[in-house]
């Protein structure tokens, strides 16, 4: 069991989330372009050109406030211009506040304005994306879906899309004003102060960039840590409370606390560290950026001494300092969440492009089902390369004969019903129904075919209706209660409160094994398929209910093939054919009465079971 598990874990794909090259981060970027620029959807194009419109519209009225601030500051000064009038002054003045006022209102009325128009853009892509994953997510087989946790894949998917969120909104709305306005900054400065100013800002910001982005980097590696942390101790009390009662069974709250804690002291460590790098950075930044203000303001403070700047200078040098600080504040937050996005995205692109284990071949067409003649041909398989589960197994059910699987348990009969179902692919040989190899027919067409009703029926959590009426789309209020009454679970729902409408809890576990089971019965007479495959379909309930079943379910196969899994060797005693499996090999077949004749192990179980059930009378 170790070693398997051990297996299953290296079969669990390795994500790329804990080294983020260049590379591909730009194979992210170019996943999500086509989303948000869609060939097909012009209007969609038009919104970001629009958007983008906006943006550079609101970053320059933006950067011509501080112009006109220092120009009225330069009007109010004295003795600012001789030749004019205290009145003229006072109009100019307030003509320039005026402005400023107006600038800065427009900007950020364009930047709202590029915000809402794009707001559309992005939500249509996350949706796209979601779905796409979704559907993925159940295109994949049913091996990867057992390898890998649940909980931790639909937290791939919505870190993944919320990835895409944030780079939206710090690419478009953050990263890219931003270079944006320092580009024009570093521009006005050389026009307006000259070479060495602008050379002051430029080492700055380079300067400020460069220690953010190292600093960050370094913490984005601790950042993961605290992030695997919360997930793992995510999991555990996923697991933990999915397990509620073996838990209790075997007195063991405080091992599961233990352990629960035993991760949470992780996360706690990796949590620290995060918060003290964040100061490091925070100081660094602060040092830095106040370093250069400095500088700039003391260049132009003696430029004014000297005559050669005028007050109203220095305020707009000041001003246009300010404006590149405080979005170069967010620069570390910035950089380390769209890394963190593209990571995350990463993740969700990785799952996007898992490959399909099971996949139609090109062109494949539908099953054409001629009665349902069911062919497995020397089938050899084994979930593990290692370990072979079904070895050179044949076996012929003509159409509408009913065929029994005994033996002991994990001699494969499960595995025969998930064969047919094309949950894995055989490893050679070939199962063919109605002479078409199952491999070469579309995987949709098969599953219609196919009704299966599992050794343990998993339920939605909604209501008993709505599970059972799941087994055919669009099925009307009377088929389901008649497929109810079949199944023998109509007068227990009726006697509900509630009715068909009753809660069944997540995954079902509000009813009892046996209810469990006649509702996936009851689903399955619903979608009334060609091929039945009943998985020790009754074995949770009681002699006599299962009796009032097997009448049900021999209606529902008369007519067509059926194979049926049993426990109880009393329930297939009129079986056309009776195969005993052991050890993934047919070791006796025939009726019930050649089985009897033999001697052999058929013999052998069928006599435990009578003295068995003499006991229990
Ligand atoms: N997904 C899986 N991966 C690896 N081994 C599996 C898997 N499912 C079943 N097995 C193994 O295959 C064997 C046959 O399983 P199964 O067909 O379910 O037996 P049963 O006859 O009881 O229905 C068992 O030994 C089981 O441990
Ligand atoms: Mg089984």
């Amino acid at each position: 069991m170790l070693r398997l598990q051990r297996r299953l874990i290296t079969l669990r794909p390795t994500t790329s989330s804990a080294n983020l090259k260049s590379g591909q981060a730009m194979n992210v970027i170019k996943s999500v372009l086509p989303y948000l620029w869609p060939k097909s959807r012009k209007d969609i194009q038009f919104r970001v050109v629009l958007a983008m419109l906006a943006l550079v519209l609101g970053e320059i009225l933006g950067l011509l406030a501080p112009y006109f601030y220092g120009v009225s500051v330069d009007a109010l000064a004295p003795g600012a211009d001789e030749d004019q009038t205290i009145f003229m002054l006072t109009a100019g003045a307030l003509g320039m506040v005026v402005a400023y006022g107006v600038m800065r209102i427009l900007s950020v009325g364009f930047s709202q304005l590029r915000d809402v128009i794009f707001a559309q853009v992005g939500q249509r892509a996350l949706r796209q994306l979601a779905l796409e994953t979704f559907r993925h997510m159940h295109r994949l087989s049913l091996r990867y879906h057992i390898t890998r946790k649940t909980g931790g894949l639909s937290r791939v998917m919505e870190r993944g899309v919320k990835g895409v969120e944030f780079l939206l909104r710090f690419m478009l709305f953050s990263i890219g004003p931003l270079i944006l306005k320092l580009l024009i900054v570093a521009g006005i400065f050389y026009l307006e102060f000259g070479f060495i100013y602008m050379a002051i800002v430029l080492i700055t910001i380079v300067l400020y960039i460069w220690f953010t982005f190292s600093v960050t980097e370094w913490r984005v590696k601790v950042r993961k840590e605290m992030n695997d942390k919360d997930t793992d101790a995510n999991q555990k009390a996923i697991d933990s409370l999915l397990n509620f009662e073996t838990v209790k069974y075997f007195g063991a709250e405080e091992r599961e606390a233990l352990r629960y804690d035993e991760s949470m002291r992780g996360y706690e460590a990796a949590a620290l560290k995060t918060s003290y790098s964040l100061a490091f950075l925070n100081f660094g930044q602060t040092l830095l950026i106040t370093g250069g203000l400095i500088t700039v303001m003391i260049l132009a403070a003696m430029a004014v001494q000297r005559g050669e700047l005028s007050v109203g200078d220095f305020v707009m040098a000041n001003a246009y300092m300010i404006q590149i600080t405080m979005p170069l504040g967010f620069l570390g937050t910035v950089y380390r969440e769209i890394r963190q996005a593209l990571v995350d995205m990463g993740e969700m692109f990785d799952l996007l492009g898992q490959p399909q284990e099971v996949i139609d071949v090109a062109n494949a067409e539908d099953l054409n089902i001629k009665g349902g003649q069911i062919e497995f041909d020397n089938v050899t398989f084994g979930y593990d390369p290692e370990r072979t589960i079904l070895s050179k197994l044949s076996l012929k059910i003509k159409k509408g004969e009913t065929v029994a699987i005994v033996g002991p348990s994990g001699s494969g009969k499960s595995t025969i019903g998930r064969l047919l179902f094309r949950f894995y692919d055989v490893n050679s040989g070939s199962l063919k129904i109605d002479g078409q190899d199952i491999r070469n027919v579309t995987q949709a067409s098969v599953h219609n075919s196919i009704g299966i009703v599992p050794q343990d029926t998993v339920l939605f959590n909604d209501t008993i209706g709505y599970n059972i009426a799941y087994g055919r789309d669009g099925a009307s209020e009377d088929e389901i209660i008649a497929a109810a009454k079949s199944a023998k679970i109509h007068d227990f729902i009726i006697s509900l409160t509630d009715g068909y409408n009753t809660t069944v809890g997540e995954r079902g576990l509000k009813l009892s094994g046996g209810e469990k089971q006649r509702v996936g019965i009851a689903r399955t007479l619903l979608k009334n398929p060609p091929i039945l495959v009943l998985d020790e379909a009754t074995s949770a309930l009681d002699t006599e209910t299962e009796r009032n079943i097997q009448d049900s379910l021999r209606g529902l196969g008369s007519g067509r093939s059926v194979i049926t899994i049993a426990h109880r060797l009393s329930t297939v005693v009129d079986a056309d054919q009776i195969i005993v499996l052991e050890q993934g090999c047919i070791v006796e077949k025939g009726t019930h009465d050649e089985l009897l004749n033999l001697n052999g192990r058929y013999t052998k179980m069928w006599h435990i079971q009578e003295s068995e059930a003499e006991l229990a009378v």
